[in-house]
């Protein structure tokens, strides 16, 4: 049996764009990974390396787990549970501190871009720590399987470092975890720009971005009201034809039809009305029915019994692991 780990972390609020390259790249993974444990928490000690507001993090925190349970994650397949619910990463995280080097974490990338942004305000410890408590979260569950983006890389890379180092100086404790790029998602671009991603906090207007709590009527909208080109064919090419190459990509993935197929629908057209409009309504549609589904677990007692027994669960195994781990380092009174 292998285990798969992986964080969210709770900030921002969840567009089109982190549904398809993300969310749904995660329910595709957890039908079709055999003989894996998935254990999936919200990283919301990950969010206060910078500042954060306590309401708008806690309802984020809920937020997410409704979103990826109205999306498809299975939590009878999945444990899914709060990071800070389980303290033992905290422990951890500071083991792996006394692990690690400064060195190491002053070399990594995006401590050093994250730094720039956040001078004004003043940079968090945890800012620069960050990656070793990224490291007991893998650690802490043995995992074998961490699905990580570009930018995570790094970060993965030290955890098995970490772990190696930890093991040849206290005696084997520790799974070194590889690395695992899933399919990615495809990227979704900006409505207005789509030379741009999609991405809320980067956008100039509204109109640029799909939020999943939009209300339906306002995705259809701005899925009519995209920036394309003033050609009337349909074909993809990102190159020359960046917009209806992104909502090409849309259709795809919310249809898990073919782009070739699509544009064969299409090829007939003079106009790119009757796709934009079809187009709005199954992107309407599609996220309706996640929005009936988020607003169910939102309001009901269901999403708290979830995220309890996730905890439960997480914490058994967490234990079980810092037992040992204690032991290991010196750090238990009694033999
Ligand atoms: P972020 O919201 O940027 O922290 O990203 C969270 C996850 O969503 C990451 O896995 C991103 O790669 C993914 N994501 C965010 N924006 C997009 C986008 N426009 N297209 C595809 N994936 C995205
Ligand atoms: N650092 C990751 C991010 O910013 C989130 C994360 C925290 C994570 N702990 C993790 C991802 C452990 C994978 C495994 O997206």
């Amino acid at each position: 049996m292998k285990r798969l780990v992986s964080g969210i972390k709770p900030t921002g609020e969840l567009t089109l764009g982190n549904y398809i390259g993300a969310i749904q790249q995660f329910v595709k993974l957890q039908d079709t990974l055999e003989d894996t444990e998935f254990f999936i928490f919200i990283a919301d000690l990950h969010a206060i390396t910078t500042p954060q507001d306590k309401q708008l993090l806690r309802k984020r925190v809920r937020d997410i787990a409704a979103f990826y349970i109205a999306c498809g994650l299975d939590p009878h397949k999945v444990t899914l549970f709060v990071q800070s619910e389980v303290m033992e990463h905290a422990l951890l995280g500071y083991i792996m501190e006394s692990t690690a080097y400064i060195g190491e974490m002053e070399r990594m990338i995006q401590f050093k871009e994250k730094k720039q942004k956040e001078k004004a305000t003043g940079v968090r410890t945890s800012l620069l720590t960050y990656p070793a408590l990224m490291a007991a979260d893998i650690l802490l569950y043995d995992a074998n399987l961490v699905p990580v983006g570009e930018d995570q890389r790094q970060h993965l890379e030290l955890t098995r470092t970490l772990a190696e180092r930890f093991n040849s100086q206290y005696g084997d404790t520790f799974a070194v975890p590889e690395g695992y790029t899933p399919k990615v998602g495809a990227k979704i671009k900006n409505l207005q720009d789509p030379t741009k991603k999609m991405s809320k906090s980067e956008a100039e207007t509204e109109k640029a971005y799909i939020l999943l709590l939009d209300p339906v009527a306002q995705i259809k909208n701005k899925i009519k009201s995209a920036v394309t080109d003033s050609d009337t064919k349909i074909y993809f090419d990102e190159k020359k034809k960046p917009g209806i190459s992104n909502l090409l990509t849309i259709y795809s993935a919310l249809t898990e039809r073919s782009i070739e197929d699509i544009v064969k629908q299409y090829e007939n057209e003079t106009s790119y009305a009757s796709f934009k409009q079809e187009l709005a309504e199954i992107v309407g549609n599609h996220i309706e029915k996640i929005q009936k589904r988020y607003l169910e677990l939102i309001n009901s007692k269901e999403l708290d019994e979830i995220l309890d027994k996730g905890a439960e669960t997480a914490r058994l195994y967490a234990r079980r692991k810092m037992t040992k781990v204690l032991s290991r380092l010196g750090l238990q009174r009694k033999k």
